[in-house]
């Protein structure tokens, strides 16, 4: 009977911790999610085509919002709440670039994103704006063209910024003439989502693959943007694209809690001409480190070459290594 009561009360213990743990995670969400459309029907509508506008911050977030309701279905075998979505990393990182001003307009020839005039706008003129839209207009677009979304490839199309529109795409179609490898990438992944035998592995490669594609080439054609920032905010810049490559050959799983906690350890704001890491006053330790690290790795990557890139990808085909670098990882987090 005591025996018995032991295990009633074990199990009551166990289901109200995963419980409360369930319920904490709309905390994870990123800024403005409520608000952000959550269906096609939230968006404008014109001859039955749905008009998004990508420079608008909840808009954007929207799309994300809207990929991540869409795929759950994908994802509820490894886990509830869909918090094992691993596309949770690029929206969350998108939060981020809000959070910390990386989306206002650096040059400040305009007051877009600024608190006091237009907090909501996206700067064309952000480096960090016009990275992340290939990374989140590209799967999106991917996303409606294999079908998962509902829609059809011609009833979705976003709208230019003011300048510079040549250097994006903004249909489905426009894109797959203009950037193919990648949406062909993104298609890929999204095939692999809706085998019923997927593995989560495979799945992270599929994603990572997709995601390095995107930017592929890109950052060249936003390097005059770099002028407005202070030089360490531009190589901080620089050096977060060059980790990206060594982070996808881990496969990170970007899911909902882990990209939460990686977070911590990057810069909460844009960064001056005085920061000098492992320095930096206002920051954590954490964010230190990381931004240390992020100095360490550019450095070999840079003197070997990038030898040291190929040789950490080859080491990274083992997954026994991935699993071991990722425990590592997560001890670097956790402590
Ligand atoms: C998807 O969106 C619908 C309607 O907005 C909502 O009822 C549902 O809970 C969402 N699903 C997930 C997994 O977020
Ligand atoms: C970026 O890497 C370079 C070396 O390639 C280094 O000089 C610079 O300080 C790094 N900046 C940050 C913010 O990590």
């Amino acid at each position: 009977m005591v025996f018995l009561c032991f295990w009633a009360l074990t199990l009551v213990a166990c289901c109200t911790t995963s419980l409360a743990e369930a319920s904490d995670l709309s905390h994870l969400h990123p800024p403005l999610w409520d608000e952000s459309p959550g269906q096609f029907s939230d968006f404008q509508v014109k001859n039955n085509v749905y008009i998004i506008n990508a420079w608008v911050y909840p808009q954007r977030m929207g799309m994300y919002k809207i990929l991540l309701n869409q795929t759950a279905r994908y994802f509820s075998k490894f886990g509830p709440e869909n918090e094992q979505n691993i596309l949770w990393g690029l929206c969350l990182q998108h939060g981020w670039q809000y959070n910390t001003g990386r989306l206002v307009d650096p040059s400040r020839r305009t007051s877009c994103g600024y608190e006091s005039a237009d907090p909501l706008c996206i700067s064309v003129d952000s480096w960090w704006a016009d990275i992340n839209y290939f990374l989140s207009a590209l799967p999106f677009l991917a996303a409606v063209d294999s079908g998962i979304l509902g829609v059809s490839p011609h009833q979705v199309k976003l709208l230019p910024p003011p300048k510079d529109q040549m250097k994006f795409c903004y249909d489905v179609a426009s894109c797959h003439l203009t950037f193919p490898e990648k949406m062909n990438k993104w298609n890929l992944f999204y095939q692999y989502l809706q085998s019923p035998s997927s593995n989560f592995d495979d799945l992270l490669q599929h994603l990572w693959a997709a995601h390095t594609s995107s930017l592929e080439g890109i950052s060249e054609h936003f390097d005059d943007r770099m002028a407005y920032y202070y030089k360490p905010e531009a190589e901080f810049g620089k050096n977060w694209t060059l980790a990206v490559e060594y982070l996808a050959a881990v496969r990170i799983p970007t899911t909902m809690i882990r990209v939460h906690e990686s977070q911590k350890g990057l810069p909460p704001r844009v960064l001056l001409d005085t920061d000098v890491a492992p320095f930096i006053s206002d920051l954590t330790y954490f964010q230190n480190t990381v931004l240390s690290v992020l100095n360490i790795l550019c450095s070999v990557d840079q003197m070997t070459g990038s030898l040291s890139l190929t040789l950490w990808k080859n080491v990274m085909k083992a997954q026994i290594v991935r699993k071991l670098v990722l425990d590592l990882l997560d001890y670097f987090i956790v402590t």
